[in-house]
């Protein structure tokens, strides 16, 4: 099960995230990014941070720890924004929180290097579970202690928002071509060799029992949250089988320059101007 960590702080909402998630303290004395339930983007998106948060780490990748957080919206009493005011009080209760890297950078392809065996990780993970949110224009990588961390696994796993569909998404192609990590010559032959039969029924079952039951609940056509986490499991167990083989790298859809200032590139890397 997740750690459960209090709120006892609402520091500053991040503001390039457009569910408005939060960084705020807990009584842990622990510094978190705060993802609200009451966000207009659903409690799926919250389910799907945990499963595939939990599923990454476990495959080796790097993502920051996720832990449930209870908040009492009084804590935000002092916050001038009518749009934070207005999410703190529709997200009363249990939240999900990641842990807050301090000095994380964005990740900029034209500033970090990224090997083959990394890259083809990466995008054989986002594959299996249908990341469209990890392209050039918003990659949600952060690079920490000079190494890639990965963030924000809302959109993912499109299925679920239409459950009679899931079992047939689960033979879906990916599309890598915006794939932020597309341009390092990513090894996913290597990576599925590797990843797939570490995606075990066991695994993904412990993954899914980290959802809390609360946002499993009352799902049209279930019988109950572990008949959801069933479903979890069974599109992603089916889906890891053969990914592999139906990744597609073709022509990105428009070039885009560094949307790192040349301060960052230096500072990543000593490389300036690249
Ligand atoms: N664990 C973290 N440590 C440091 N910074 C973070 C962390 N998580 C998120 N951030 C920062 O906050 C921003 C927004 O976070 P995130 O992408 O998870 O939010 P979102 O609302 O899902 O965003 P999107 O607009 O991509 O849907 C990130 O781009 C990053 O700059
Ligand atoms: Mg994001």
């Amino acid at each position: 099960m997740l750690p459960e960590v209090t709120a006892t702080r609402y520091v500053t909402p991040l503001r390039e995230g457009g569910s408005l998630p939060g960084i705020v303290e807990a009584d842990d004395l622990g510094t978190y990014v705060m993802k609200f339930t009451g966000a207009g983007q659903g409690r799926k998106t919250l389910v799907a941070e945990v499963v595939c948060g939990q599923l990454g780490r476990a495959l080796g990748l790097r993502v920051p720890d996720l832990a449930r957080i209870q908040l009492d919206p009084v804590i935000g009493r002092g916050e001038p924004d009518q749009e934070v005011q207005g999410l703190l009080k529709a997200s009363g209760g249990l939240n999900l929180a990641m842990d807050f890297l301090p000095g994380a950078l964005g990740f900029d392809p034209l500033a970090f290097e990224v090997g083959a065996a990394e890259a083809g990780r990466v995008i054989w993970f986002d594959a299996l579970i249908n990341n469209v949110d990890r392209s050039w224009r918003n990659p949600n990588l952060l690079v920490w202690h000079g190494e890639l961390w990965l963030i924000d696994h809302g959109a993912t796993m499109i299925w679920h928002h239409n459950w009679p569909g899931a079992a047939a998404a689960a033979g879906k192609a990916y599309d890598a071509s915006d794939h932020v990590l597309a341009t390092f010559g990513p090894d996913l032959a290597a990576a599925a060799a590797e990843l797939a039969p570490r995606v075990t029924e066991e695994l993904l079952t412990e993954v899914a029992a980290d959802v809390p039951d609360e946002w499993l609940a009352d799902e049209p056509g279930f019988d109950g949250p572990d008949a959801v986490r069933r479903a979890y499991v069974e599109v992603l167990l089916e889906r890891a089988k053969g990914i592999g083989d139906r990744i597609t790298v073709g022509e990105r859809s428009k070039d885009k320059p560094s949307q790192a200032p040349e301060w960052v590139r230096v500072r990543l890397d000593g490389r300036a101007g690249t």
